[in-house]
């Protein structure tokens, strides 16, 4: 029996029923799911900033052991431990000839198939991992193997906020030992990205949040200053950086405001990053004299610009020898039914990721 938390209407509640997953057809995998993050991303695809068919089952922060595989998959087996990747390469387009498998032509491929039905309705996976369920269906190609000594709860993390925060740091921004970085919004991206920074070896990390809370757990893992946002936000990142401005912003918020915060922030020719998505509907202006006066870069990323199956295993490095911390991330745990309430802290910017636990295997 698969349970699965069903979003059926735009901005609707999220229940808990069981669903018939489609059989494992060939190159697929069938997993189950030991926990999975709530992302923001989650909630964009509940509320319709971004696009999501229905009914669907979101979540796309998953690890958990393969129960079965389709025909033709050699790539891992069952008991094998996996992370979930919601944006698989295909290894053979433009983008990913490229060296830039996070472009990949096909990533998205999975989300427009149904990969569940319930009461005979077919069901979409969000982001085509379909994670708030007991057990998903996925290519082959979106599963990352895993240690089995990592535990399964934290290796979830590294499967979204964790490969784009710390990747917008170091493979987007590529910042270098010595610069300044101030990230914009601490949810679990906005802390990942934090990790990264201290990682990098940055000299100073500007923790930029409006609520208070998040300033022990931001300087827990690194930052070495912390800022609620406000109007003259730019001027006071300058002052703590020798009045220059920030070498690297990394926008993990995702509106017009805090990108556009971000890239005032930085110095002159200073760099960008945005980690966020927003709305459609959300226009970021500059002027035509600022854009090339402060000859800065602004930079969008995808997935923080990481191939998982070349990341994960750095990523687990830096967990092994203690430079990356995932469980201080999570802040909340639910069950199935609990997905809402952590849309409610979320939008009211309380705690880092809420994890969803399932029952078994032991996470
Ligand atoms: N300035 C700074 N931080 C802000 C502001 C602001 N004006 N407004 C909100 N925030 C903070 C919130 O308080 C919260 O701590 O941004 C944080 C966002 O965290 P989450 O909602 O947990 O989002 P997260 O899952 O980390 O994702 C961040 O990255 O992948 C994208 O779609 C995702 O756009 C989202 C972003
Ligand atoms: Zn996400």
């Amino acid at each position: 029996m698969t349970l699965a938390a069903v979003m059926r209407t735009l901005d609707g509640p999220l229940t808990v029923e069981e669903i018939d997953l489609n059989p494992t057809g060939p190159g697929q995998v069938r997993v189950r799911l030991a926990a999975a993050g709530v992302c923001h991303s989650d909630l964009s695809l509940a509320n319709g900033t971004l696009r999501q068919p229905l009914p669907a089952v979101l979540g796309h922060e998953g690890a958990g052991v393969v129960t079965e595989v389709g025909e033709g998959v050699t790539s891992v087996r069952p008991g094998d431990h996996v992370v979930l990747n919601w944006s698989p390469p295909c290894r053979a387009c433009w983008f990913c000839d490229h060296g830039e498998p996070y472009l990949c032509a096909h990533a998205d491929d999975a989300r427009a198939v149904p990969f569940a039905t319930s009461a005979g309705t077919p069901v979409y996976a969000g982001l085509g991992t379909g994670a708030f369920a007991s057990e998903t269906v996925v290519g082959a190609h979106a599963c990352i193997p895993v240690p089995p000594d990592i535990p399964l709860a934290e290796a979830a993390l590294l499967g979204c906020a964790v490969l784009t925060g710390v990747g917008a740091v170091t493979n987007a921004a590529r910042v270098r030992p010595g610069e300044t970085v101030a990230v914009i919004g601490l949810g679990g991206v906005g802390l990942a990205a934090i990790q990264g920074a201290r990682i990098a070896g940055a000299s100073e990390i500007i923790a930029v949040d409006p609520s208070p809370a998040k300033e022990p757990l931001a300087r827990s893992l690194g930052a070495t200053h912390f800022v609620p946002p406000h109007a003259g936000l730019p001027k006071e990142i300058r002052t703590l950086t020798g009045g220059l401005g920030a070498d690297h912003a990394i926008e993990c918020v995702g509106r017009g405001e805090t990108i556009r915060a971000a890239w005032s922030s930085t110095r002159r020719g200073g760099t960008a990053t945005v980690v966020g998505l927003g709305s459609a509907q959300d226009p970021v202006t500059f002027n035509a004299l600022e854009v090339a006066f402060f000859a800065r870069r602004i930079v969008g990323c995808m997935y923080g610009n990481t191939d998982p199956a070349v990341d994960v295993p750095i990523l687990l490095e830096h967990y092994r020898a203690g430079r990356l911390n995932l469980a201080a991330l999570v802040t909340d745990e639910v069950d199935l039914s609990g997905i809402g309430e952590a849309f409610t802290r979320m939008r009211s910017g309380q705690g880092a990721r809420t994890l969803v636990r399932f029952q078994s295997p032991a996470a």
